[in-house]
């Protein structure tokens, strides 16, 4: 039963955690939506972007922005030091060892068709497999079909359990001698469940097999450290991090990165070039070919800064008390059913109505201000699995209150009056 959910404990006792502070640094907090409150609750599809992050691209434009590693005159010194002092921040962020193992992207998905086009296309052969699960998003399906279907590669499939659980056994039973890249979400982005992502990648490595964890989710909700983890690729974007759009980030081991072929060509990435024969640079610029998203980068690094500040750990436990209290509030709406009721879950509920669609719901708590997503969420498979053609979702930030959990649990009372 959903209400029963056992989540998961807080981690440690953290400094109090000042909502209003945190809220006020959020600007369009503050703006209205038909004339009410404006109540966000849809982080997972993208979060809103902090005072913090705002300033600092208005800043970069304004003041500090030329092209970064091609001018020997100031602007570009300087906006090449804040391009890799950014990058700086990452790889401390997530505990990688090398900063040139951080390579910037467009977004996570970006990264993970990176993975697929050089790693994938070089190192697989026909016959290979690569193991994802049942509840991916398109992002971490579609890359590996296009490469069976260029390289004949198989791609197989971890089932979910009813509560929407990977548990270990279902990749176990998968993995064989053929088996050379586990390829699963850090976290549902349509059920919240987070995955056994450590038992996963030490059971791949056993069987000689490399892991690449989509965390897009993930790395919003909780601290990931990827050489605790041991994880071999990790894959984020930066606009649901409380960055700008149109940069995203892979992690990868160096061994691996150095090993791998360039799979876009241009300016930045080559060391020499003639007609007959070009080579190229060193990490990271061999996986960044042409005029990077410069502004975004600096401003992910501003995002970066400020999640820090506040504290992965504080994070969290403040969104596992609005999941707690979304949980008990939504399990409690006549005629409401949750998907994803996994134990240690993070901030995402998705749930239906028996009176109204999806769409319909979300498109009338829209007129009281509440902004959730409806569909598929980009996960159709994980939909099939569910029996429902779509979900209404709500998914928490940093900055959502239990009031505003409440708002929607009074904006849902309006569908039925209008549905019955
Ligand atoms: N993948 C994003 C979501 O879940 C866009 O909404």
């Amino acid at each position: 039963m959903a209400g029963m959910t056992k989540l998961r404990e807080p981690s440690r006792a953290n400094a109090p955690y000042d909502i209003a502070r945190v809220r006020a640094d959020f600007p369009i907090l503050a703006r209205t939506v038909y004339g009410k409150k404006l109540v966000y609750l849809d982080s997972a599809a993208s979060a809103q972007k902090p005072r913090q992050v705002i300033d600092t691209l208005t800043r970069v434009y304004e003041q500090d922005y030329a092209n970064v590693h091609r001018g020997a005159y100031y602007l570009s010194m300087k906006a090449t030091e804040e391009y890799e002092g950014a990058r700086e921040k990452i790889q401390r962020f997530l505990n990688a060892k090398h900063r040139h193992e951080i390579i910037y992207t467009r977004n996570g998905t970006e990264a993970i068709n990176l993975v697929a086009a050089s790693y994938g296309r070089n190192f697989l052969k026909a016959g290979d497999e690569v193991i994802i699960s049942e509840l991916e998003h398109h992002s971490n399906i579609v890359p590996w079909q296009l490469l069976r279907d260029e390289k004949g590669i198989v791609v197989k499939v971890a089932q979910i359990t009813d509560q929407g659980e990977v548990p270990v056994e279902h990749v176990a039973r998968l993995i064989g001698p053929r088996t050379r890249l586990v390829a699963v979400s850090h976290m549902s982005n349509v059920l919240g469940t987070i995955l056994p992502v450590a038992e996963i990648i030490r059971l791949a490595h056993a069987a000689g097999a490399k892991v690449l964890l989509d965390g897009c989710q993930a790395i919003t909700h909780l601290p990931v450290d990827v050489q605790a983890l041991d994880v071999d690729f990790y894959a984020f974007s930066g606009h649901k991090l409380y960055g700008p759009s149109g940069i995203g980030v892979l992690y990868g081991k160096e061994a691996l990165l150095d090993a791998m072929p360039p799979y876009q060509g241009g300016g930045d990435m080559i060391s020499t070039v003639t007609f007959e024969k070009s080579t190229w640079a060193a990490l990271p610029n061999k996986f960044e070919a042409g005029t990077p998203a410069i502004a975004q980068a600096i401003g992910l690094g501003a995002a970066v800064d400020y999640v820090s500040a506040l504290g992965l750990d504080a994070i969290g436990e403040h969104e596992l008390r609005l999941l707690e209290h979304g949980m008990a509030r939504l399990s409690a709406v006549k005629g409401l059913t949750i998907y994803g009721t996994t134990p240690g879950k993070a901030g995402v509920i998705s749930f239906a109505l028996d009176c109204a669609h999806p769409h319909d719901i979300s498109t009338i708590v829209d007129r009281s201000g509440v902004a959730i997503r409806a569909g598929h969420h980009c996960c159709q498979p994980l939909m099939q699995r569910l029996g429902a053609p779509a979900t209404a979702r709500c998914s928490f930030g940093l900055y959502n209150t239990t009031d505003e959990v409440d708002a929607l649990v009074d904006a849902l009372g309006k569908v039925r009056e209008i549905f019955g």
